[in-house]
Formats: structure tokens, C-alpha cells, sequence
């Protein structure tokens, strides 16, 4: 038997057992006559003592020999320590050993495997089994099975039937680029890796199985981002003959679970608003309501005067910080400057300070008086003490910009607490996107979302306008999951397609088999995606996903622990019909 226990549970009423514990070595303590060992393993540490008065020679010199990360077996007797560690659970007992092997011997490893270690972040991807092994990676892991095992449970429990769908399939349009896979027997053909099970889902609801789930790993090409990997995972959900509303009822139900059974946090408020209200008051799509800070539009209250940097701004808002009448000019400097970097490309800002005593000070009292002032901090919700940030321009531009400073502002002054979870659902996106590049509009979701159903003939003189019945969740100010409700119409899907550029050959080409599938009774359906990575992230007081995710890949792309993605060989692409170059 290797062990009786593991590393992380004994006690000091366990005083006196005879126990057989094996794990790694963490470091080790020798001072001559006694030495001390950190034994750990996946439960924690245990403290091990040899000496010379209790310990037999033999065994004394193997511990002086033992070196960092060897994997060992000892059997010993539990005692009490001398000096106790009450950072640890072990800490108040050590185990007498009586008994020492050599499990398997380690090479020096090349960090330091604990808390604070010294290993740069390229070093630990490419000993990432090594990282592992340290507390706070092996945490997001059980974090992150805890999560899964908790979605499984609940939506099991509601119905839901997990379903697997194939990996090796056709492009599927979600927005990004698809990785690809060539077929050996096919030739010059390929696979695609799916982007999303969409079209699977939407199938198997035809297949009648009314509720679906699926936790799955999806691939998309695109540039990585700290919340976003080529590979990631998806908790993917579908129900048939349900609408909005239902949709939103139970995934608000799985996401309370989840935030209760994890977190032990019970969510009492979980609001709805619209994407344009959201962007009017946020200027974003998945704003942090974890604070204020709300958007206040000055539009009518600040053109009135001979400053003309507002009167010829298309949008003048400001928001209002609190306690910010205390910043020092060089604080406000501070962030006049970091509203000018490039990544964020305003061209200045305006501040009014709502002091004490009811008067306000600004940086523009030339143009404006104390009853306009007032006016400002009325519309922005100011409270005496606080400091009013105005930003003008035009409209997408300041809605971006303030909300970026929004979010610095409060990163600033601890608002984003990770430990508290404010999720919203935000509903109505629009439908269609215009894209620049391509000068085409793009579904903004994807092709199958269901358009507002009163909004159809809209679609043919403004399509711009038009909403779609999809909906974001939004929580901490991350998108953690994005669904709609279905087209199950043939005839409104084709309209669709028609609608985002697709000639019919290519619409049938593409969606074929779903238009066909359309032909055989669908259901009215819809559903939703979370994002599994994220949500782990944000539930373990994070927002990059990378260490919640057990081998990710670095921020080019690559896996630097197997070294990929590699060359392949002239006999692979040979067989592959690959071959470059001759
Ligand atoms: P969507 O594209 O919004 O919807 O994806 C759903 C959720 O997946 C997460 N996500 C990612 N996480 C990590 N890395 C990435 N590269 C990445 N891309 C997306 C986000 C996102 O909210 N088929 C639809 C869902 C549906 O309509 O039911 C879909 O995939 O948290």
C-alpha cells in the first residue's frame, strides 16, 4: 500500500498513528542531527522529521540525500510539533519517520514549485506538469471540474441530455477562422474543427430531443486575447418549444447554482437590459455593474456656451467618480493622459469637481457657470465629493473611450472586487453588423438567429435597425455566455442568408442539409453557450483564462511544453496530398 493517508489530512488528533504517506519532496531542512521535509501531494503538506536520537542511521542519510521534487514513501508515527505552523492545516502535528523509499529520484526542476515561485511565465508553459503541481494552478483545476460537475448535475437533473457531437465537420460561421483538417482519404479536401456545435444542436432539436447539452471544446482561429484561446470550452445548452423568456429563466436559474454551490454567494439581483440601453448607459456590451459610474449624456445641457470643443461634438458624457473631488491635479493628469494614449485615442477631457460646500470647480469655468455645473451633476448622478469626467466626439468613439476609463477608474479605486458577482443578462442585440472590410452586413450572432418576428419587413428597407431575439450573459463585466432563439422557418432562413450576402448555390452549398432539415418539422428552439474557461476564471476572482485551463496555449498560439503546431514530414503531406513545393 502506498499510503494510508494523503499529505493533507492529518491532525493533531491523529497523535500517535502509524502512517504511510507518499508525495514530493518540497524542500527539505538539514541541520546535522535532524532534518525536516515538506512532503506534498495534491491534498497538501505534511511536515516530516528525522533524528538522530529516533532515527536509525541508515534512514537519516538517505534523508540528508533527498533532493527537491523525488517522489518518496516514508511510514512513520505522528506526533506533536515543537513549534506549530497555523498556516497549515497539517501544521500542528509532524510525522516520526521509521520508514523512507526512494519512489522515483527528479532532476532539479527548473522553478521553484511553490507559492511564490521564481519561474517566469514561458518557463512554467513548458513545464506546465510542473506548475501543476503548485497550489494555485491545482485549484483553478478543481475549480474548474467542481463547475462541470455542478452544470451537469443541475441541467440532468432539469431534463437536459448531454449529446455528443462530431469534431471533424464543415465549417461552421461563427465569426472567426476555422482551423482546418485535411482529409487523407478525400482528397484535397478538409475538414473543419467546429467552431461551435450550432448547427448539431439545432439538428438534434429536430431530432426531437428537446434538450440538449453539451460540455465541448470548440476551435477558432483568431488573435488570442487574455479571455480567449484557439482552443476553448463551451457549455453548450439547447431546448425546443420554448421561447425567450424561458431560455433566459433557466440559465439564470444554472447560473445562481453555480455562484451558490461554488461560491457559497446566494444572487439576488439579476437584471435585464437592452443592448441599447446598455450601450448608452455603459457604452458597452457587457458592462460591470458591480459599481455606478453610469453614463450621463450632456448632449442638451453643454452646447449652450462658446466652447466649441462640445458644440462640435456629436455626443458630450461624462460619468461621476466617487470620492474623486480629492484627486490632486496630478491624479486627474494622470488620467487625462492615459484617455490620450493611442489605445484609447481621446483627445482630451474635461472634469468639474462637485465640491463640499455645493460648488463646483471644473477645468472649463470660463464657458460654464455653477447653474450649468449643476446641471451636469445632476444628469450624471454626482454626490457632493465626487469628480465629474467628461469625454466628447463622436458617439461609437466617446461611448468606447468612457467605458474603457469607466473600467480603469474602477480598477483604480477598488471597485472591481472579485469577490462579489454582479451578472445581467443583456437582450435584443442587434441582428445584422456592418463590416467595414467587406462592406457587407454580418449576422451578429449567426446566421440562425431569429430576428424580431415584427421587425421582418424592416429588414428589407433598414436592416441596420432590425433586433434579433439574442441575448449575452454578462458577469463581472465579461460575456460569459451568447444565445437566441432560432430561425425554424425555411422560408425566414433563406431570407436571412439572402440578407448577409449568400447567393442561393452557396446558401445551399453551406446550410443545405439545415435547410433541408427544415423541411421535416423544427421545432421552435433556442439556446445559449457559456463560455466554460471564463466563467471558471471569473468564479476563481480572474479574467484571463489561462490558468484555468490545464495545457493552454501561450499567446502566439503555440503549445511550448510538446512544441506545437510543428512541421510534418514529406511521407505525412505526401499521404495528404500536402506537399509543397514539388
Ligand atoms: P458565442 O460565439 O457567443 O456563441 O460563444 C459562446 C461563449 O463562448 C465563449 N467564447 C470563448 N471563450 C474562450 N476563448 C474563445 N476564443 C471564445 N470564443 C467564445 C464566450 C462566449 O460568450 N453557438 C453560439 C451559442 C448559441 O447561440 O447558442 C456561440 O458559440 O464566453
Amino acid at each position: 500500500m502506498y499510503r494510508t493517508h494523503n499529505c493533507g489530512e492529518l491532525r493533531i488528533s491523529d497523535l500517535g498513528k502509524q502512517v504511510t504517506l507518499s508525495g514530493w519532496v518540497q524542500k527539505s531542512r538539514d541541520k546535522g542531527f535532524l532534518v525536516w521535509v515538506d512532503l506534498r501531494d495534491r491534498y497538501g503538506i505534511s511536515q516530516l522529521i528525522f533524528d538522530e536520537e529516533r532515527t536509525s542511521k541508515d534512514i537519516l542519510k538517505n534523508a540528508k540525500s533527498l533532493g527537491r521534487e523525488f517522489v518518496i514513501q516514508i511510514t512513520g508515527e505522528v506526533i506533536e510539533r515543537s513549534s506549530k505552523n497555523s498556516n497549515i492545516k497539517t501544521g500542528e502535528i509532524e510525522i516520526l519517520v521509521s520508514n523512507l523509499t526512494v519512489l522515483n529520484e527528479s532532476k532539479v526542476p527548473p522553478f521553484t514549485i511553490e507559492e511564490n515561485t521564481d519561474g517566469g511565465d514561458e518557463l512554467r508553459m513548458q513545464y506546465r506538469y510542473l506548475d501543476i503541481r503548485r497550489d494555485s494552478l491545482k485549484k483553478n483545476l478543481v475549480l474548474r471540474h467542481k463547475v462541470s460537475q455542478e452544470v451537469r448535475n443541475y441541467l440532468s437533473s432539469r431534463d437536459f441530455i448531454e449529446v455528443e457531437t462530431p469534431y471533424l465537420i464543415k465549417s461552421t460561421p461563427e465569426g472567426a477562422r476555422d482551423f482546418v483538417v485535411p482529409s487523407r482519404m478525400n482528397e484535397g479536401e478538409f475538414y473543419a474543427l467546429p467552431q461551435s456545435p450550432q448547427t448539431f444542436k439545432q439538428l438534434l432539436m429536430i431530432g426531437g430531443l428537446d434538450k440538449y447539452f453539451q460540455i465541448v471544446k470548440c476551435f477558432r482561429d483568431e488573435d488570442l486575447r487574455a479571455d480567449r484561446q484557439p482552443e476553448f470550452t463551451q457549455i453548450d445548452c439547447e431546448m425546443s418549444f420554448v421561447n425567450q423568456e424561458n431560455i433566459l429563466n433557466t440559465f439564470e436559474g444554472l447560473t445562481k447554482h453555480l455562484i451558490k454551490s461554488v461560491k457559497n454567494i446566494d444572487i439576488l439581483n439579476f437584471p435585464r437590459i437592452t443592448y441599447d440601453e446598455a450601450m448608452e448607459k455603459y457604452g458597452c456590451d457587457k458592462p460591470d455593474i458591480r459599481f455606478g459610474m453610469e453614463f450621463g449624456n450632456l448632449n442638451n445641457v453643454a452646447k449652450h456656451t462658446d466652447f466649441n470643443v462640445f458644440n462640435n461634438s456629436e455626443e458630450i458624457i461624462g460619468i461621476a467618480v466617487p470620492g474623486g473631488s480629492s484627486f490632486t491635479r496630478k491624479e486627474i493628469d494622470k488620467y487625462i493622459e492615459w484617455v490620450k494614449r493611442p489605445q484609447i485615442g481621446a483627445s482630451g477631457m474635461i472634469y468639474a469637481k462637485y465640491n463640499d460646500d455645493n460648488t463646483f470647480k471644473s477645468s472649463v469655468d470660463k464657458f460654464f457657470n455653477q447653474v450649468d455645473l449643476a446641471k451636469w451633476g445632476e444628469i450624471t448622478g454626482a454626490k457632493k465629493g465626487d469628480i465629474i469626467f467628461v469625454l466628447s466626439g463622436e458617439k461609437n468613439k466617446v461611448r468606447a473611450q468612457l467605458s474603457a476609463l469607466r473600467l480603469h477608474v474602477a480598477e483604480n479605486l477598488g471597485l472591481r472586487n472579485p469577490n462579489e458577482f454582479a451578472p445581467l443578462w443583456v437582450t435584443d442585440f442587434p441582428l445584422l453588423e456592418w463590416d467595414e472590410d467587406s462592406n457587407k452586413y454580418h449576422a451578429m450572432h449567426h446566421p440562425f438567429t431569429s430576428p424580431k418576428l415584427d421587425q421582418l419587413e424592416l429588414l428589407k428597407t433598414n436592416p441596420g435597425e432590425v433586433k434579433a431575439n439574442a441575448y449575452d450573459l454578462v458577469l463581472n463585466g465579461n460575456e460569459i455566455g451568447g444565445g437566441s432563439i432560432r430561425i425554424h422557418d425555411k422560408k425566414i432562413q433563406a431570407l436571412m442568408l439572402k440578407h448577409l450576402g449568400f447567393s442561393e448555390k452557396d446558401a445551399i452549398e453551406q446550410f443545405g442539409f439545415l435547410m433541408n432539415a427544415f423541411e421535416y418539422g423544427a421545432p421552435p428552439h433556442g439556446g445559449i453557450a457559456f463560455g466554460l474557461d471564463r466563467l471558471v476564471a471569473i468564479l476563481g476572482g480572474q479574467e484571463s483564462i489561462r490558468d484555468f485551463i490545464a495545457f493552454p496555449k501561450n499567446n502566439s498560439g503555440r503549445d511550448v511544453m510538446i512544441n506545437s503546431p510543428s512541421k510534418l514530414d514529406d511521407e505525412q503531406l505526401n499521404e495528404l496530398n500536402l506537399k509543397i513545393g514539388s
